[in-house]
């Protein structure tokens, strides 16, 4: 469980640091240091705009770039602004995860509350807050309850990210529905449009990284180019079906816009600063979240051995996953991942193809649940949406009843296809809701998540530890269905995809050829790199996602083991 091992300590207001150099002595600018002084965040109004700029160690990171927003029904909320308070505090505390990478982290920061307020007309309020830390900063708009702003239609949120070169980048494309994509190696100048994590080398060797942290209740953020300034990127929300992008009312905080630096490229990896930015464990009890390794059946569907659906080589049927249930058993493997156990398969795309509830007539779920529990092997159940979360919404108490009244305590989710409703998208607002009701509906029934298809990771897995780990990655099954992924994929998701946090990837192909079912495929890697995958892609819930008859035997298991 959550606990605060050292007192957390705020200073209050602070002396304020901005210039004085408007009419009227108006102060214009203000800034906060990290606690070692090198990483600097300042706030500062440009005609009565909204900048921030980033420097780190005397370099810019990023120019002074704008900030606010534009609503469907109010006026803008982008200028006319003064700087109406400067609220200065410092943070040092330590506190312990439930799984994670460090047994405790440290949360060592100063925050700065910037309160913009509107001049002319309705007055309104604009709050900016930010935490400067060692490796990073992270900045967040705070709407308060005010008259002028109330119920919101948020049209655009207009941040900026002007950076300071032509850095070299790594990043995906901003597919409002898909993280499987390739990670691409070019200039900034040629980023046509990604999604976060983005991640840089500056020309003094200096390395950053662009993303987001506690998205809640919000729209997912993309980086689209500005037009006429290079370089420069702005926030593009997810939007719902009419284009807006989030509906809110205030007080509203928005998720933390996010860039951390490091020296060197580990030092990303090392960085803390995302899951710092989200809210202490709200789960009373964990004792029940438990990182495993899993074996499935699973890789057989992808390489064509087994289907989904029920017949004559169909996967999951009581034999077979007592099988591998045997295996988990006897090597020390957590959990087996049983798919294609229920019926809908082959009504795949249609409405409430799936009713999570009824098994295929093959599977016998109570005996095989009764199985796993006699064998010490935990049973991780699946649900696939096939993208129908509307429908999934609706019948997720009774499916996670079902799975919790067998003793099954982890679920693999899935979203592969387009969202219904109709028009919504994956990292939309409506779906970063919608994931986050099953992610505590799961929590109220002591289950785990693996969610495939996912909305991004950004730290929510501090909150909610049961959310152990995610897909939202071109992973493993691509080698069995596609061209493949090249042997660097996986050297550049360390320091990009999984800054947000671990990945369910499946790793630990050991038939590298595929020759029995696919032989026009291969896996482009070898032997010790399936096995360096285990260190090098950290996910607290990890498959060993070949057949167990290709790990029987092999001496190369053990390290696995
Ligand atoms: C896509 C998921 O990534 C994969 O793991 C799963 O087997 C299929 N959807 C079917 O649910
Ligand atoms: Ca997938």
């Amino acid at each position: 469980m959550f606990r605060t091992i050292a007192a957390a300590f705020f200073l209050g207001v602070i002396a304020l640091t901005g210039t004085a150099d408007a009419p009227g002595n108006a102060r214009t600018e203000a800034t906060v240091e990290s606690p070692d002084g090198g990483t600097k965040f300042t706030v500062s109004l440009h005609s009565g705009e909204a900048r921030y700029g980033i420097a780190y160690r005397g370099a810019v990171l990023i120019n002074p770039s704008r900030l606010g927003f534009r609503f469907g029904g109010e006026p803008p909320l982008v200028g006319g602004f003064a700087i109406a308070d400067v609220q200065n505090s410092s943070r040092d505390e330590v506190w312990e995860p439930v799984w994670g990478q460090s047994s405790s982290i440290r949360d060592h920061c100063k925050e700065m509350t910037v309160t913009l307020q509107e001049t002319e007309g309705e007055r309104r309020i604009l709050q900016i807050v930010a935490r400067a830390y060692n490796d990073g900063v992270g900045f967040r708009y705070v709407l308060p309850l005010q008259p002028g702003l109330d119920a919101l239609d948020i049209a655009s949120e207009e941040t900026e990210f002007r950076f300071s070169g032509d850095h070299i980048a790594w990043w995906i494309p901003d597919d409002y529905d898909s993280y499987e994509h390739l990670y691409r190696e070019t200039r900034l100048s040629e980023v046509t449009g990604a999604n976060t994590p983005v991640t840089m080398r500056t020309s003094e060797g200096l390395y950053l990284s662009v993303h987001e942290a506690n998205l809640t209740n919000y729209a997912g953020m993309t980086l689209v180019p500005l037009k006429d300034v290079p370089n420069a990127f702005r926030a593009e929300l997810v939007p719902w079906p009419d284009g807006t992008k989030v509906l809110a009312s205030t007080p509203l905080s928005t998720p933390w816009r996010t860039v951390q630096v490091a020296e060197r490229p580990g030092g990303l990896v090392e960085s803390d600063l995302i899951l710092n930015l989200n809210e202490p464990c709200v789960l009373e009890d964990t004792s029940w979240v438990k990182p495993m390794k899993y074996v499935g059946i699973w890789w057989g569907m992808h390489t064509g051995k087994y289907s989904w659906h029920e017949g004559p080589t169909h996967g999951a049927t009581t034999e077979n996953a007592k099988r591998h249930i045997d295996f988990a058993r006897d090597h020390g493997i957590g959990g087996v991942l049983v798919e294609g156990w229920n019926t809908g398969w082959n009504r795949w795309g249609a409405r409430g193809a799936f009713d999570y509830v009824t098994p295929y007539d093959d599977f016998d779920l109570s005996k095989v649940a009764g199985y796993a529990e006699e064998s010490g092997v935990a049973l991780i159940g699946h649900h696939e949406t096939g993208g129908d979360a509307q429908d999934y919404e609706s019948r997720v108490d009774e499916a996670l009843d079902l799975y919790a009244s067998l003793g099954v305590t982890a679920v693999k989710t899935g979203y592969a296809g387009g969202i219904y409703p109709r028009g919504q998208h994956h990292h939309g607002q409506w779906m970063v809701q919608h994931y986050r009701t099953v992610l505590e509906k799961a929590a109220e029934r002591r289950i785990m998540l693996d969610v495939h298809e996912p909305i991004k990771p950004t730290g929510i897995s501090r909150t909610y530890p049961n959310m152990m780990t995610r897909e939202g990655v071109r992973g493993m099954e691509y080698n069995a269905w596609s061209e493949g992924n090249p042997p660097e994929h996986t050297t550049i998701l360390p320091f990009t995809r999984m800054l947000g946090g671990p990945l369910d990837y499946t790793p630990g192909i050991f038939d590298l050829m595929l020759d029995d079912y696919k032989p026009e495929n291969r896996v482009h890697t070898t032997l010790a790199k399936q096995l360096a995958l285990f260190v090098v892609l950290w996910s607290p819930v990890q498959m060993a996602a070949d057949l167990p008859e290709n790990y029987e035997d092999h001496p190369a298991f053990e390290f696995i083991e």
